[in-house]
C-alpha cells in the first residue's frame, strides 16, 4: 500500500480480459481486517469467472480470487483478535444468515451463500478486506504459497466430515483433479487403509501414485474400477466412495461416476457427491436400496479451516502434489490463458502477489 492507499491488482477488465493494474485499496469496516495477500490460487470458478459463465452473478470490472491468505495490514477499532502483522487465511464464504438453513446453522446450503472473490472482490489484489469472523490465523509451520490452498484442503475435509469418513475406511474418490486430490489428502489424516483414485488422466494418478501412500489408480478408459475395487476389498466394496467429477467424460469400462461409486460401496456404506454437472447422473435405484446406502452432498466447507489449518501446520498433508505452477499475480491473464488451453496440464496454478 503506497502512501495515496493505492494497490496493485488482477483486475477482470472485462470477459477473457485481465488487467495487472493499480487501484484503490479496499476500505476496513470497524469489524474488518484488512489483509495483505501473499499468495492465491486459481480455481475452476475463477475460470468460468474470468470467461463470463457466472455473469451477471459477476460483473466487470472485477477482482477475483477466494483462495487466499497473507498478513494482517489493518484492523477495524472493534476488531478482538487479530493485530498487524499477524499471519492469516480468509474463510471466503459469507452465508445470508435469513434462510432456512441458516436458522439451522446448516450455512453451505444458504439458498444466497454469497463468497467473497466472487460476488465481491477477493484475493488477486494486494489488499483485501475481510471481516473478522472470516480470517484464521495460521500455523507458523505453514508457507505463505501452501495456505493459500487451506481453502481447497477445507472442501475435502468438509467432504470427509459428511460421508462420515473414520479411522481405518476404506475410500474410492472419482475424479484425480484439484477436489479429488484435497480429498484424498483429507482422508490420509483418518484412514491409512486403501484409497482408489479414479481418472481417465493418466498424469493425474501418476501424481497421486507418486505423493500418496497405498493408493491404487485406476483409468476406466483401460480398466473396470469396479471390479479392481472388489478384488481389493475381498469382494466386499469400499466403505465410503466420493464423486468429484462434475461433467464427466464417457468411459470405456465404467457407468457414470455416481452410479460406478453406488457399485463400488459395500452394503450399508456411504456415497458422498461433490461434482457440479449440469446433466441428471443415472442411479440405479435398485443397487442403492439393495445396500441400504447413503448418499450425502457435500458442498463448500462448514468450519473445516481450522482442521485443514491443523494437519497443514503438522505436515499431514501434501500440498506439492496439488501446486502444479506459481506465477506472479501480475501475470494473472497468462495463468487464465494457460489453464483454458490445457486444462488436462495444471492441478492449481497459485499466484504470488509479493512479486
Ligand atoms: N461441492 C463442492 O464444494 C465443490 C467445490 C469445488 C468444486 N466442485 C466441483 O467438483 C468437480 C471437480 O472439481 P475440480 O476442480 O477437481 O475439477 P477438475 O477438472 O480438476 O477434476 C475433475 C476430474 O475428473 C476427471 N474425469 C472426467 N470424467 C471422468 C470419469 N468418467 N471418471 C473418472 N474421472 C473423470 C477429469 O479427468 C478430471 O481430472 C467440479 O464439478 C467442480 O465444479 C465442487
Ligand atoms: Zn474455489
Ligand atoms: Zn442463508
Amino acid at each position: 500500500m503506497d502512501s495515496s492507499n493505492k494497490m496493485q491488482a488482477a483486475v477482470l477488465i472485462k470477459y477473457n480480459q485481465v488487467e495487472w493494474k493499480t487501484v484503490p485499496v479496499p476500505e476496513i469496516r470497524s469489524d474488518q481486517v484488512l489483509v495483505r495477500v501473499g499468495y492465491a490460487g486459481i480455481c475452476g470458478s475463477d475460470q468460468h469467472i474470468f470467461s463470463g459463465d457466472f455473469h451477471p452473478r459477476t460483473r466487470v470490472p472485477f477482482i477475483p480470487g477466494h483462495e487466499f491468505a497473507g498478513t494482517v495490514a489493518g484492523v477495524g477499532e472493534r476488531v478482538k483478535h487479530f493485530e498487524v502483522g499477524d499471519r492469516v487465511c480468509i474463510d471466503p464464504i459469507i452465508p445470508c444468515g435469513q434462510c432456512a438453513a441458516c436458522e439451522l446453522e446448516h450455512y453451505p446450503a444458504c439458498t444466497s451463500l454469497k463468497l467473497l472473490g466472487v460476488d465481491m472482490d477477493g484475493g488477486f489484489g494486494q489488499f483485501v478486506a475481510a471481516d473478522e469472523h472470516m480470517v484464521y490465523k495460521l500455523d507458523d509451520r505453514i508457507s505463505e504459497r501452501d495456505a493459500s490452498l487451506i481453502e481447497v484442503y477445507s472442501i475435502g475435509f468438509h467432504a470427509c466430515n459428511r460421508a462420515g469418513l473414520k479411522a481405518d475406511d476404506t475410500v474410492a474418490i472419482w475424479g484425480g483433479g484439484r477436489i479429488g486430490h484435497s480429498i484424498a489428502q483429507a482422508a490420509r489424516t483418518r484412514t491409512a487403509n486403501k484409497i482408489f483414485i479414479i481418472d481417465i488422466l493418466e498424469k493425474r494418478l501418476e501424481i497421486a501414485r507418486q505423493y500418496y501412500h497405498n493408493v491404487i489408480t485406476i483409468n476406466p478408459d483401460t480398466q473396470d474400477p469396479v471390479k479392481i475395487i472388489q478384488e481389493h476389498t475381498h469382494n466386499r466394496g469400499v466403505d465410503v466412495a466420493f464423486e468429484a467429477v462434475g461433467h464427466a467424460h464417457e468411459t470405456r469400462f465404467a457407468p457414470h461416476p455416481v452410479r460406478a461409486c453406488v457399485q463400488s460401496i459395500h452394503g450399508a456404506g456411504t456415497v458422498c457427491v461433490l461434482g457440479l454437472a449440469d446433466d441428471p447422473a443415472p442411479i440405479v435405484m435398485k443397487e442403492l436400496i439393495w445396500r441400504e446406502a447413503k448418499i450425502v452432498a457435500s458442498r463448500v466447507s462448514h468450519g473445516e479451516f481450522s482442521e485443514a489449518i491443523t494437519h497443514l501446520g503438522k505436515g499431514d498433508l501434501v500440498p506439492d502434489a496439488l501446486v502444479t505452477t506459481v506465477m506472479p499475480a501480475s501475470d494473472a491473464q497468462k495463468a487464465f490463458n494457460m489453464l483454458q488451453e490445457n486444462p488436462d496440464d495444471y492441478l492449481k496454478i497459485v499466484l504470488d502477489l509479493n512479486s
